[in-house]
């Protein structure tokens, strides 16, 4: 019996690649808000989810499969990378189980809502691993500008492509799995529809400064302003953490730290936050370099030791912040006045409408970004050396 499975098992995972083949030539389906409120509301139809995510799903982690197989082989090889393929490739097998089975059947639905949930357990360590894996890539490799780029490039897309399916399994599990949320009756899945953006970047504000405070014994101020925000709208997180930071290790030495200021703004199509810090700021040439994973302060998945600011983690808190933003057509930017502060500027569209999943799909133009070679700049590179003009001198 047992060799039976073993056979079935390794013929199933013979099948992986032409399977991933086939879902990868669809392109994912983006869902807006307004779809994703609606059909937790008014339509919550248990079986057209599952008839939807069946196949919306496998498409998904198709797409992102393709591209992963692209990351140079020295970093697919890494143990990290390797375990998360495997995670991939079996959340994929368990879902198209699935295909051949009855909407129609109670105990059907019930157990896509089990696996779905053992999906999203599989995976809750995906980001420190891929971290983990670029590590032992770069002791190993160091780094290189094309390596660097492609994996800039993959990671954005790969943790874009994970934030949207987490999404939709957070979605169908949360409406489907028959507990309702009595603290929270607004809430439809994971969205809150009547969100008060006020009240979350306060809450932001009170958790980053409880940990400020264990940290620094100290902690600047808040100063928020409106513009314009009587209605409001569904949010992720926000945090003001690094702003915090900046101005504390910045003002070390004096009493009256510089508050932060938030100013918050909603537009007919925008609703905008920008925090303001004088925490020093960042020369604009490391600014690029906050967003990029490979040079990122190297995240060490234990945190043994206990040098460590609490207020630091990964060093992913920019890059991922920013996938968020832009999950839903949005955008994160910084405007950094070195030797004053930085403005950090979060937008998100303001209707519902607007708000469409921003999702990668796997096509010939990502294909293209893979294959980049180390040409020729077309700017000019300054010599290191003070250019001897002498060379110049006209002979008198
Ligand atoms: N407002 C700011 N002022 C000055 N420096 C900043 C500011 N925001 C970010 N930085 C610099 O950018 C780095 C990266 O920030 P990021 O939020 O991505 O990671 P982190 O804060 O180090 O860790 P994590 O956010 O994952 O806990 C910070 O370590 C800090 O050096
Ligand atoms: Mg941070």
């Amino acid at each position: 019996m047992k060799f039976v499975r073993f056979l079935m098992k390794n013929a199933a995972l013979a099948n992986v690649p032409k399977h991933i083949d086939h879902f990868s030539k669809f392109s994912p389906s983006p869902l807006s808000m307004k779809q994703f409120l609606d059909f937790g509301s008014t339509n919550a139809c248990e079986k057209t989810s599952f008839a939807f995510l069946r196949q919306e799903l496998p498409v998904r982690l198709s797409n992102i499969m393709k591209e992963l197989n692209l990351l140079p082989d020295r970093l697919l090889t890494t143990p990290s990378v390797q375990l998360v393929q495997r995670w991939y490739i079996q959340s994929f097998m368990e879902i198209l189980d699935f295909l051949d089975k009855s909407p129609d059947d109670h105990s059907v639905l019930d157990s896509f809502v089990e696996s779905l949930e053992t999906i999203r357990n599989r995976h809750n360590d995906v980001v420190p691993t891929m971290a983990q894996g670029v590590i032992e890539y770069k002791d190993a490799f160091g780094q290189d500008p094309v390596t660097s780029q492609n994996i800039q490039y993959f990671l954005d897309r790969f943790y874009m492509s994970r934030i949207s399916i987490r999404m939709l399994i957070n979605q169908h599990t949360l409406i489907f799995n028959g507990n309702t949320n009595p603290a929270h009756p607004n809430t439809i899945g994971c969205i809150d529809s009547l969100c008060d953006v006020t009240e979350v970047i306060r809450d932001a504000f009170e958790s980053a400064k409880m940990l400020c405070e264990q940290y620094y014994l100290g902690a600047p101020e808040l100063e928020l302003r409106e513009m314009n925000c009587k209605q409001i709208r569904p949010l992720h997180t926000l945090t003001h953490d690094n702003a915090m930071r900046a101005t504390i290790e910045t003002n070390e030495f004096s009493n009256n730290l510089p508050p932060i200021r938030v100013m918050l703004a909603l537009g007919g199509e925008d609703l905008s936050i920008k925090v303001m810090d004088r925490g020093g700021g960042v020369p604009l040439r490391k600014i690029e370099t906050l967003f990029s994973y490979m040079y990122s302060t190297a995240p060490r998945p234990d945190f043994g030791d206990n040098q460590r600011a609490p207020l630091a983690g990964f060093g992913y808190g920019l890059p991922i912040s920013r996938l968020y933003a832009r999950y839903f057509q949005g955008d994160l930017q910084l405007y950094s006045m070195e030797g004053h502060g930085t403005d950090a500027v979060i937008h998100m569209k303001a209707l519902s409408t607007d708000s469409v999943e921003r999702l990668p799909v796997f096509n010939k133009t990502a294909l293209k970004h893979y294959k980049v070679n180390l040409e020729a700049d077309d700017w000019c590179v300054p010599s290191k050396e003070p250019l001897d003009l002498a060379i110049y001198r006209v002979a008198k």
